[in-house]
């Protein structure tokens, strides 16, 4: 099927490109000129592990083009998928300023049926909108044209989106003309070979589903960072405990890890939206609201921490940090809204110096971090340890799993290594002879080990 897909982000183009392999033709239109041309060129704006080798094959293929132009884009397709960013404005709204020019633009160029197919994240009834915004612009053309408008919500998690878009655990199609049913399970068919696993229902309840899953996936997040507080405090050890509730089969292990916080450019904004969405119609969302609440508190845990361990050693001002792990999750460039952003400032604000390094994300923190004279750009994890007071692991990229603790240890100036993502093992963390701080376990200072009693700790954490 030939196949428009409008807006070549994140996910615009894993889903061209996955419904690409799958032997759809399909045009990839966005009105980023520099970008289209680097995509014509060969080059792959994002990083998104698989996906580079993906494109250049179905370029190769001649299955996928990348264009600026509307009218013979939306004149070639039928079905015209849109996946546009949707991001908050300053009252907490989702800004669909780039859907509406978006389907604006479609109803300019469309001479024939179309159906548009919406994958950006937006509020409820927007559907409804979205079909009014095209009649207008119909109708301003004094033509009359049908059209049909599906409500089909991304769950494409990055770092991990191909493979989510090619095995998805489910496919939401919010349809009011059931008629055109038949051209979804179409597109789809591909991916639902083992089973089916197209889900149809009305477009406010697709609508609906996705913001409820983010809400969900943060409500769990911010649990599990108020519960580790809550650990800290009385002992308890909140990985320990997180695999106690997980096992219960009503629970589940996905979710609850305990960390800096939650960022990307997803969770934050959608149930900030939700939030709003749900004040406007006189509904004040308490639970969500304190979901906010503790995720904002808990992007300045790992700061904090430094700041107490420092203020018992003569301040944290003119102390070197190694931050490792800048984007908001690992196998990703996005930076967008990622704890490290505030962990930055915050330990700027104090006079610390920091020496920065992701495996991947280093251009797009370039861009949001301002340049500072405390700031330094390294090379790599050893590079950012050189001469550094304390290291601060703020993403878990798997080349931070098996770390040469014992180099790391001989380049710093001191001991202290703060884990944003519970990564290593305490016990281990002060055998290296590390000052050990996780989050939801009591700290491991080094010169307190000897007194600790070794082997019952052993036991517990190996
Ligand atoms: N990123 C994710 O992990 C993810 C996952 C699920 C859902 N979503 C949702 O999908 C949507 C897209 O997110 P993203 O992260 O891919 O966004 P993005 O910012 O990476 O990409 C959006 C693209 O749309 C283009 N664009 C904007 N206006 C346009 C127009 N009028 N015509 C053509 N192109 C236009 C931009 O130039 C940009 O390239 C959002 O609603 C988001 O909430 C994102």
């Amino acid at each position: 099927m030939n196949i428009l897909v409008i807006g070549i982000g994140y996910v615009g183009l894993v889903t061209s490109t996955c419904l690409a392999e799958m032997g759809h033709h399909i045009i990839c239109l966005d009105i980023d000129k520099d970008k289209i041309n680097k995509l014509n060129k060969g080059a792959i704006p994002i990083y998104e592990p698989g996906l580079e080798e993906m494109v250049k094959r179905n370029v190769k293929a001649g299955r996928i083009h990348f264009t600026t132009d509307y009218t013979d884009s939306v004149q070639n397709a039928l079905v015209c998928f849109i996946t546009v960013d949707t991001p908050i404005n300053e009252k907490g709204e989702a800004n669909l300023c780039a859907v509406e020019n978006v389907v604006t633009s479609i109803a300019e160029c469309m001479q024939d049926y179309r159906i548009i197919v919406n994958k950006s994240t937006v509020p409820v009834g927007t559907a409804q909108h979205i079909a009014q915004w095209i009649q207008n612009t119909l109708d301003n053309r004094g033509v009359s044209l049908d059209f049909d408008i599906v409500a089909n919500p991304e769950f494409l998690k990055e770092g991990n989106a191909i493979l989510d878009f090619m095995k998805p655990d489910r496919v939401i199609i919010g349809i009011d003309n059931p008629d055109i049913i038949h051209v979804m399970k179409e597109i789809y068919s591909p991916f639902m070979l083992s089973h089916e696993r197209l889900m149809i229902m009305d477009t406010q309840s697709a609508e609906m589903t996705k913001y409820a899953s983010n809400a969900m996936l943060a409500t769990r997040i911010s649990f599990m960072n108020e519960l580790a507080a809550l650990c800290e405090l009385t002992g308890a050890n909140v990985n320990e405990v997180r695999k106690g509730m997980g096992s219960d089969e009503r629970i589940g292990f996905s979710y609850l890890y305990p960390g800096v916080g939650y960022g990307g450019s997803c969770l934050p904004k959608d149930v900030i939206a939700l939030r709003t969405h749900a004040k406007s119609l006189g509904y004040d969302t308490r639970l969500l609201n304190a979901v906010d609440e503790v995720n904002d508190e808990q992007k300045n845990v790992l700061g904090n921490k430094m700041i107490n361990y420092f203020t018992a050693r003569e301040g944290i001002e003119g102390r070197t940090i190694a931050v490792l792990g800048l984007s908001f999750k690992p196998d990703t460039d996005d930076m967008r809204k990622s704890p490290s952003l505030v962990l930055v400032q915050h330990l700027i604000n104090t006079g610390a110096k920091l020496r920065l390094y992701d495996p991947v994300a280093m251009d797009n923190a370039r861009k949001l971090i301002p340049s500072h004279p405390n700031i330094a750009w390294c090379n790599d994890e050893y590079d950012a340890a050189e001469n550094c007071d304390a290291i601060a692991l703020v993403t878990e990229w798997k080349q931070f799993r098996f770390l040469d603790f014992k180099t790391l240890l001989s380049k710093m100036n001191g001991k202290a290594f703060f884990d944003g993502r519970n990564q290593y093992n305490p016990y281990e963390m002060t055998k290296y002879g590390f000052d050990y701080f996780s989050i939801g376990v009591r700290p491991f200072y080094a010169e307190k080990r000897e007194k600790m009693p070794l082997e019952k700790t052993q036991e517990l954490y190996t």
